[in-house]
């Protein structure tokens, strides 16, 4: 019997306006990030999430380094942050010269736990970074009342939740700035890409002058500060466009595949699954995450192992930042405990999550993860 084709942990939709408007830069010519596209979706970008400003920049992890930069966090201040979360959001503090600080996640959620902030401030706290995990957004209100109790600024990395809302208001929304990445497990991608967005003029002017060098804008070659080409391209923007007009159905389909997901594994002894809805969000799965009890005899590695061999695609939960080789040398986080990140990090994996997922690929994941179970 023929072997059943691989099922990879991602596979991108390109169904809609994406090579019609592609076509439409090679045939004019606009290739670069001059070109119209780039406004054009930074502008109905940030008109989605609510916001006057939209940066599109490279990716999402420079996005947050131009948040960081645009905000004047460096040496002498603390910056708290999510123990579980990708690097991109503690590179740029670090880089920055200031202090990440961080908290665990809620093992439920696998958000950062809001309730753990308050005593992790100190005089020289300046921002707090949230970070909404996996489909669910972190809880907002009690962020943003210790922001403003403390004169915090309060920095938004909103990539993973593209078209999610918190009570009703769009994710992206919160932040003095908010980022996104549009890499291409993303709910709107762009191959690579990203975008920051504000709804203050000046630091979005300042973000744009990071973004591009810091041209001096009456004379350019002339430089007050340092910035870094983290430019979009015409050609990205214009997917990215196309892919803003489907935003909406890919949060459907990405709730009808939870939900699916959550219909074959539910009650499959050892499985801790997603939560499917809070008093303030319901998930848009942004991917599948799996958390294994402990009863299970073995980690999340094995089980991906296992997976593996049944052509079946996952990915491993963040490893915590307290425990970055990197971080480690430079003397941060010496005896720092997470146990919620650290748990999560060797029991959790998610699976097959992407928008081109069919319903018989997400039956032989869910067939396939009961049998490592069993
Ligand atoms: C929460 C979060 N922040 C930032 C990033 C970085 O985005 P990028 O891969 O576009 O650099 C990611 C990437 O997946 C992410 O999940």
């Amino acid at each position: 019997m023929t072997p059943l084709p691989p099922i990879p942990v991602n596979e991108p939709l390109l169904d809609g306006n994406e090579e019609k408007y592609l076509v439409e830069c090679i045939r004019t010519g606009w290739i670069s990030s001059e070109g119209p596209y780039v406004r054009q979706f930074e502008e109905q970008f940030a008109a989605r999430v609510g916001r006057k400003h939209g940066i599109a920049v490279a990716n999402g992890s420079v996005a947050l380094d131009v948040a960081v930069t645009a905000l004047g966090v460096g040496p002498g201040d603390e910056v708290i942050l999510p123990a579980s979360t990708i690097i991109s959001c503690a590179a740029p503090i670090v880089r920055a010269g200031a202090k990440p600080v961080l908290v665990d996640c809620n093992p439920d959620t696998w958000n950062m736990d809001v309730a753990q902030i308050a005593s992790r401030i100190t005089p020289r706290t300046r921002a707090i970074m949230v970070a909404h995990i996996f489909g669910l957004p972190v809880d907002m209100d009690p962020v943003l009342a210790l922001a403003s109790k403390h004169g915090l600024k309060l920095i938004e990395d909103a990539a993973e939740v593209i078209g999610q809302t918190y009570r009703g208001r769009p994710c992206g929304g919160f932040g003095e700035v908010s980022t996104f990445s549009f890499y291409p497990n993303k709910h709107v991608t762009t191959g690579e890409g990203g975008m920051v967005v504000t709804d203050d003029a000046a630091l979005a002017e300042r973000c744009r002058g990071l973004r591009n060098l810091c041209f001096k804008p009456e004379q350019r070659f002339l430089h007050d500060e340092l910035g870094w080409n983290f430019r979009l391209t015409n050609l990205q923007a214009a997917l990215g466009v196309a892919q803003l007009e489907k935003l909406d159905r890919s949060v459907e389909t990405k709730r009808r595949m939870g939900a699916r997901y959550t219909e074959l594994l539910a009650g499959t002894p050892g499985l801790q699954l997603p939560v499917p809805k809070t008093g303030y969000a319901e998930n848009i799965y942004w991917v599948y995450g799996i958390v294994l009890g402990d009863e299970v005899p073995f980690d999340a590695k094995e089980a991906m192992a296992r997976l593996g061999k049944l052509g079946i695609g996952t990915r491993p939960f963040f490893w915590p930042m307290h425990e970055q080789p990197v971080f480690r040398r430079m003397g941060l986080f010496e005896g720092e405990h997470h146990p919620a990140s650290e748990r999560v990090a060797r029991r959790g994996f998610y699976v097959p999550s992407g928008m081109a997922l069919t319903e018989a690929q997400m039956d032989r994941v869910a067939t396939a993860v009961k049998g490592v179970l069993a």
